[in-house]
């Protein structure tokens, strides 16, 4: 018998240098895309496939994070009071999203030891990790394909995007092989973020995993990897490597995915999500025509 999924993972306990001095602060998490905080697009992600048990690894400097998820009573009263029911309905809709559930990191040791710090509140169940970096348009499906997959397959799920070879250095690549059914391909090797020149394929791993309960003795088991950091890659491979608990499996994405972790695809993403917005994108759209032309 599989068990339904219903838990996310979301680690949020990132410094955010990249973005500092607007993270000096303020969490990376909360800057906002067109009007909403990166991390909102992230809960409403995992709410559309059917997660609504979240819990967020966070860190110190990240209160910001639980307030927003919170109810802000004296907001709420002055919007009612006003009789402003569209703002008070995006106020109260975060609140509402999700169960949410917070634990610290403590030490920042990797993506692997934060996903470590979830075994507690997620026990023998399957569950899923969202990295609060990469934004998938909600228009095109993900999530809910590689819950599907792990489900019918009892195995770990992870997402993988076709990159250019220069950009490989940056992320998890996998080794694959197919599987016979579309978009779906089995993992055979994993390596974490490998020097230019070295990627055994363009398989890139993007931050959404399906994982395992095993994922946890692994993790307990997998000594500090690239950067000296508990590499959550680096456990996916011992279960690729070995097919522990059904192996690995990857679902290729061919949709839109921005990384907001990065400065100029933050601004892009921006750019674009306003733009294919129905209340600010006629008028944008005319301007930054006008303003490109001008270039
Ligand atoms: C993490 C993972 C990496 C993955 C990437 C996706 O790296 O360690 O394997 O490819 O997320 O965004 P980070 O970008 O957090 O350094």
């Amino acid at each position: 018998m599989t068990t339904r999924i219903s838990k996310a993972v979301i680690p949020a306990a990132g410094l955010g240098t990249r973005f500092l001095p607007a993270t000096k602060a303020m969490p990376k998490e909360m800057l906002p895309v067109v009007d909403k905080p990166a991390i909102q697009y992230v809960v409403e992600e995992a709410v559309a496939a059917g997660l609504d048990d979240v819990l967020m690894i966070t860190g110190r400097n990240k209160n910001a994070l639980e307030n927003h998820f919170d109810r802000v009573t004296e907001l709420e009263a002055t919007l009612q009071a006003k009789g402003d029911a569209e703002k008070l309905a995006k106020v109260m809709h975060s609140t509402s999203l999700a169960q949410m559930h917070y634990v610290r990191q403590g030490d920042p040791r990797g993506l692997g030891h934060a996903v470590l710090r979830a075994k507690m509140h997620v026990g023998h169940e399957p569950f899923a990790v969202l990295l609060g970096d990469d934004l998938i348009d909600a228009r095109d499906v993900l999530l809910s394909r590689m819950i599907e997959e792990a489900e019918s397959r009892t195995a770990t799920v992870i997402a993988l995007l076709e990159v250019e070879p220069e950009a490989a250095h940056l992320y998890g690549i996998a080794t694959v092989e197919e599987t016979g059914t579309d978009d779906v391909v089995r993992v055979t090797g994993l390596v974490e973020k490998p020097p230019t020149g070295s990627a055994p394929s363009n398989f890139a791993v993007i931050g959404r995993y399906v994982l395992q309960p095993e994922i946890f003795e692994v993790l307990e088991q997998t000594p500090p990897g690239k950067g000296d950091e508990i590499q959550l890659t680096d456990a996916l491979q011992t279960l690729a490597r070995t097919g522990q608990a059904g192996g690995v499996y990857g679902v290729v994405f061919r949709g839109r995915r921005y990384d907001t972790g990065d400065r100029l695809d933050y601004i892009k993403a921006t750019v674009r999500l306003a733009a294919e917005r129905d209340d600010l994108g006629p008028a944008f759209t005319a301007w930054i025509k006008e303003y490109a032309a001008g270039l």
